[in-house]
């Protein structure tokens, strides 16, 4: 996988499948620190300690389909590779987070791709799933922000669906130029 994007995909569709209704993403580019963090928190049905200590191993996955689970593993192994570090906790009937850092200048670390329309097929997937994602740029000691908060989002809406074709590209574009202001990605 060679986009930040489709790590975030998979890490998030995690906490969909496991039942979340709430998803807080977290984006820090610390320029002045040369470092990445990526923190995710779900309130989805979390994972025992036994499911825990074995989710980082390639081998392991309670999906049926197929019999590897690959996107943990995959992320964790990008983190160690881009200097970083890798830490999850979670909790039964509590949720899951899920902290990732890199260093940006780090050769291998991926571009963020496709990021505004992967991010909306989140955003759309599941109308019950709510997704807060904030992004901050830290650079001279000055930390600059923008926030996409699916519930926020729903109130002014005023009952049309976030769903809604006529609404998409207006959102999509809304977030583009929010993390272009930023220069985030
Ligand atoms: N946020 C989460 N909440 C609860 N369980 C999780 C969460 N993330 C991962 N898991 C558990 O860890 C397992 C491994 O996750 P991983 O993403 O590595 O593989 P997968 O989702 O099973 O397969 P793939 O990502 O390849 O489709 C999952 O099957 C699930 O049981
Ligand atoms: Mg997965």
């Amino acid at each position: 996988m060679n986009e930040l994007s489709l790590y975030l995909l998979d890490i998030m569709q995690n906490s969909i499948k496991a039942k979340a209704t709430l998803i807080n993403l977290d984006i820090i580019k610390n320029i002045d620190e040369d470092k990445l963090t990526i923190k995710i928190v779900d309130n989805g049905c979390g994972m025992s300690e036994e499911v825990l200590s074995k989710v980082l191993s390639p081998f392991y996955t309670t999906r049926t389909t197929r019999k590897v689970g690959l996107g943990l593993p995959l992320f964790k192994e990008l983190s160690e590779l881009c200097e970083g570090s890798f830490k999850i906790e979670s909790k039964v009937g509590v949720g899951t987070t899920l902290t990732a850092t890199f260093r940006l200048n780090n050769i291998d670390l991926p571009p963020f791709g496709n990021w505004v329309d992967t991010f909306y097929i989140l955003v759309i997937n599941d109308e019950d799933v709510d997704i807060k994602y904030t992004h901050k740029v830290i650079k001279n000691n000055e930390t600059k922000e923008f926030v996409f908060d699916t519930i926020e989002i729903k109130n002014i809406l005023d009952g049309m669906s976030i769903k809604d074709f006529s609404l998409m590209q207006w959102a999509k574009d809304y977030i583009k130029n929010g993390l272009e202001e930023i220069d985030a990605i």
